[in-house]
């Protein structure tokens, strides 16, 4: 696991966003795995702003997860999220975004549809990812199976809360469940790409990074994946033991190797 420990979230987001550029210059038509939450926003915010002229025009993008039950044109809802973020401010078309179906009646037939749909894109190429402060990636909370694929979760009381502000505030109009890409789906992408900014999520991170892997941690199943990068700012990177260490290692790569 690489560990860049970088001065601000737009620093960080910057080299997220130019890992990104080159994979679409090399593979126009790349899967993105698109996450959503505050973290990844310097990162969207980086790409729309480039001047590097990247299309990703046949790019496709994959959701980590969305609310179950909320209308499809709520704002709140992720694929609402992702193309007011994202999608719809580069040219990547609406049809080539996929989110898990919040709305289905058959839950497990949606589920099982998704994980299809991104086998038959070829697979995630460059999966973004925050993670919650108990470690959850996309949803999946602690207690998620280290293989599990997409599948419906029901939230904690604290990623419920923690995500109440994006619902004025009010911790009773966060869904309770979720469809979410399992761990072992994120586990899948080529490369994961792990962000973090702020005090708040140092615990987490740590855990991520240097804790066992546990299923109540779900963010340190990334130990297990062949290339999965965590980028975080001074703050969230507080409580690692071998910063000093990661910080040499990134210092010493060359620049032409990217994350
Ligand atoms: C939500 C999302 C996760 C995200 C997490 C952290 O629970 N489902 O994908 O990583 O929030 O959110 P934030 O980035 O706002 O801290």
């Amino acid at each position: 696991m690489e560990v860049v420990i970088v001065a601000t979230p737009q620093v960080g987001a910057q080299l997220v966003a130019e890992s990104i550029e080159e994979l679409v210059r090399g593979k126009p038509g790349a899967v993105l795995g698109l996450a959503t939450g505050s973290t990844p926003l310097p990162v969207y915010d980086a790409l729309v702003a480039s001047q590097a002229g990247v299309s990703f025009a046949q790019c496709s993008a994959f959701a980590l997860d969305e609310y179950v039950g909320l209308a499809p044109d709520h704002p709140e809802s992720y694929r609402a999220v992702l193309r007011r973020e994202f999608t719809d401010r580069v040219n990547l078309s609406p049809d080539r975004l996929f989110t898990p179906d919040g709305w289905a009646e058959d839950v497990p037939a949606a589920c099982a549809d998704y994980e299809q749909r991104i086998q038959a894109a070829g697979g995630v190429d460059l999966q973004l990812l925050g993670v919650g402060t108990d470690g959850h990636i996309g949803f999946n909370e602690p207690t998620s199976s280290l293989s599990s694929v997409t599948r419906i979760k029901t939230l904690t009381d604290q990623t419920r809360r923690d995500n109440a502000r994006f619902f004025d505030d009010d911790v009773a109009l966060v869904p309770q469940h979720v469809l979410t890409q399992g761990v072992g789906t994120i586990l899948r992408a080529q490369h994961v790409v792990l962000l973090a900014w702020g005090a708040g999520k140092a615990p987490a991170v740590a855990a991520t990074v240097e804790g066992p892997i546990t299923l109540l941690v779900p963010s340190s199943a990334l130990q297990l994946h062949p290339h999965a990068t965590v980028v975080v700012d001074e703050e969230a990177a507080a409580q690692l033991q071998l910063a000093a260490y990661y910080r040499e290692v990134y210092a010493g790569k060359p620049s032409w190797q990217g994350l």
